[in-house]
């Protein structure tokens, strides 16, 4: 009885943090910072990342696999860092799946945060995307900004090479500048006042994108931005903050164990990381 008692106290509840790759690490990183009492999981399908160039029920597909998972490990609540996830599978996740298999935990996006708070920071009501090719086809963050504001106007450019030049750590070589540069050149062109970063992979690029955007452009970074949205998240759901449990634990787990996952996922997360390997099906 006493036992059961110690591993009823023991056992944790975990905010999951999922992404395609490793990139989610950056949001995770900014997570953990603002709420770091809390016990974090975090899944990279780095077997089959990048997610960008899939097709919808693709993405669906592996998410659904990722979000059981977090579930049967031991999450409570999860955060879907991956634009491409939280474009093609988040909605189809929350409306048809959670209420059937989950129907007491919560899966949430990042996209809603990243568009609240460019629509708030807009003052021209221009604003720019980069994304994958993936989130791009999905419309969402049009949607998403178009709902909150219809005035609002949204320049999309899908940037498909700057997640395989993170990936392979090439992100500042001058092939990377060229590409980075083609690729912003008409978002500066649209006359945006404010960026969105809508790709987990981009945060690394960010110090690059706001030198070459200028000083007239406001860049949302979702790893700044999600922490604050989550805190205020837990403050207004005590029934979901209730549940997590506060044992300053960190667990990673991929689907590939890379040089690249170690190397870059430390880098992301600002302190070495250990992943255990898993496989989603
Ligand atoms: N994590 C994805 C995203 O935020 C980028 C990488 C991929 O294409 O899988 O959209």
């Amino acid at each position: 009885m006493v036992d059961c008692v110690e591993m009823a106290k023991k056992k944790k509840a975990y905010i999951g943090v999922f992404d395609s790759g490793f990139g989610g690490i950056n949001v995770l990183r900014g997570i953990v910072k603002a709420l770091p009492a809390y016990d974090y999981l975090y899944v990279g399908d780095t077997a089959r990342t990048p997610y960008g160039a899939r097709s919808a029920d693709t993405v669906y597909a592996f998410t659904r696999q990722a979000v059981d998972f977090m579930f049967a490990n031991g999450c409570e609540l999860v955060v879907l860092a991956c634009n491409t996830a939280s474009s093609d599978a988040l909605r189809r996740i929350q409306q048809e799946y959670m209420p059937k298999h989950y129907p007491n935990k919560r899966v949430l996006g990042v996209l809603i945060p990243a568009a609240e708070e460019a629509a708030a920071k807009t003052a021209n009501r221009k604003v720019g995307v980069m994304a994958t090719a993936g989130t791009v086809r999905s419309g969402a963050f049009v949607r998403e900004l178009v709902k909150i504001d219809p005035t609002i106007r949204v320049a999309q450019q899908a940037c498909p090479l700057l997640v395989p030049l993170v990936e392979a750590g090439e992100y500042q070589s001058p092939a990377a500048v060229l590409i980075l540069e083609a690729y912003l050149k008409p978002l500066r062109r649209s006359g945006v006042d404010t960026l969105i970063l809508g790709c987990t992979h981009y945060g690394i690029l960010e110090r690059q994108i706001r030198r070459a955007m200028g000083p007239g452009v406001r860049v949302v970074s979702e790893a700044t931005i999600v922490p604050k949205k989550l805190k205020a998240y837990l403050t207004r759901h005590p029934e979901i903050e209730r549940k997590l449990s506060k044992g300053g634990e960190r667990v990673f787990y991929s689907t590939d164990l890379t040089d690249a996952f170690s190397a870059l996922g430390s880098k992301f997360f600002g302190k070495p990381i250990k992943a255990k390997k898993i496989t989603l099906q």
